[in-house]
């Protein structure tokens, strides 16, 4: 499996409908769904928390948890669902990740976390990831890290992504903590070369193709999110300047295959803005890109899932001269 550039799971934003658009856009990059705990998953609406559509493959399950019963429940369901890769969260911040025991609270936990692992690796055929921090609290320590990887890789993972900067468990909210701690993409170097048969994947900060280039000269991945999220057609430029694809889509004939999703969607029950919110940022750094996020918030939130709502929002999208236009 390709992993050269993937996206981030990012609750609230990577889900199925984010994930379908984003594939229309890049064919190249790895996708994983939001993070989802082991016991959603297993008692809650299965159909409606796991299910995607076949165009979003190659595609990751991500799973929050520390029981390793119910962890290898939810590998053995994502491999029978038709995910390519299960991974386990291993740098969630938040107190309500904490309080469940899942998340980056788990780096204190090396043993559990290599049983977990190993329970998961023998349940089911798919490769068993995991993501984490390079610390937490006051632990940035390279022999810490590196024994927790260890021991991991000798439960049967063998791609880690790692999230450059550590997390603080206490004092810092979920946002502060993607942005406070201190990036140290040199620890996750480091991490590589003393361990040249394990795929490191770096996250954290990447935002333009010259960054993705420098960390692949060293790491066998890069893993983005935010940039991806507020500018979808970045992806674009990935496909250019890492894939070498020479075809590809305008904004517009994204657009485009979107609505015929959206056409389907509709008639199954979701609603416009479910899909058409992630599409904000579209036109990001475009002139008159404030036009394309003003029509969306005054038309998208149709909650009669009116299928006209959705044409109204093609429109601009077909005249995209006007789009294009400065904004007096
Ligand atoms: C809105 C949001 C939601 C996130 N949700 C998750 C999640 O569900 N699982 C996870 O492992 N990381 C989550 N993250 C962290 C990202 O996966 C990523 O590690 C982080 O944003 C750093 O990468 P970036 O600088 O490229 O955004 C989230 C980040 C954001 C901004």
């Amino acid at each position: 499996m390709k992993r050269t550039v993937s996206v981030a799971p990012m609750m609230d934003c990577t889900d199925r409908h984010d994930r379908f658009f984003l594939r229309l856009i890049s064919k190249n990059v790895m996708l994983y769904s939001e993070m989802v705990a082991t016991k959603s998953a297993l008692h809650g609406d299965r159909k409606k928390i796991l299910s995607f559509s076949q165009e979003e493959k190659p595609l990751a399950l991500q799973v929050g948890g520390s029981d390793k019963k119910e962890l290898s429940e939810v590998a053995k369901i994502a491999e029978d669902m038709g995910y390519d890769e299960i991974n386990i969260n291993l740098g969630c911040p938040s107190k309500k990740v904490q309080k469940n025991m899942f998340g980056a609270c788990l780096m204190k936990e090396p043993d559990l976390v290599s049983e977990c692992i190993n329970e998961m690796v023998n349940s089911c055929n798919i490769p068993v990831t995991a993501k984490t921090r390079i610390g937490f609290d006051d632990t940035e320590d390279f022999n810490y890290l590196n024994n927790f990887i260890l021991k991991m890789k000798k439960a049967g993972c063998k791609t880690f992504i790692l999230h450059a900067r550590k997390a603080i468990l206490k004092g810092l909210t979920p946002k502060q903590n993607l942005n406070i701690p201190k990036l140290n993409y040199e620890m996750v170097y480091k991490i590589k070369k003393e361990n040249p048969d394990l795929e490191i994947i770096v996250n954290g900060g990447i935002s333009k193709t010259e960054e993705i280039k420098k960390h692949l000269k060293i790491c066998n991945g890069v893993m983005i999110g935010r940039a991806i999220y507020q500018n979808p057609y970045f992806l674009t430029e990935i496909e250019k300047e890492i894939f070498n694809t020479k075809d590809n889509p305008t904004r517009e004939q994204i657009v485009e295959e979107l609505l015929k999703y959206l056409e389907k969607e509709v008639k199954l029950g979701t609603k416009v803005n479910h899909i058409m919110r992630h599409t904000v940022g579209l036109y990001h750094g475009q002139v008159g890109s404030k036009n394309w996020k003003r029509y969306l918030s005054d038309n998208m939130m149709a909650r009669d899932s009116d299928f006209q709502k959705a044409k109204h929002i093609m429109t601009i999208v077909q005249n995209n001269e006007k789009v294009n236009q400065p904004t007096a």
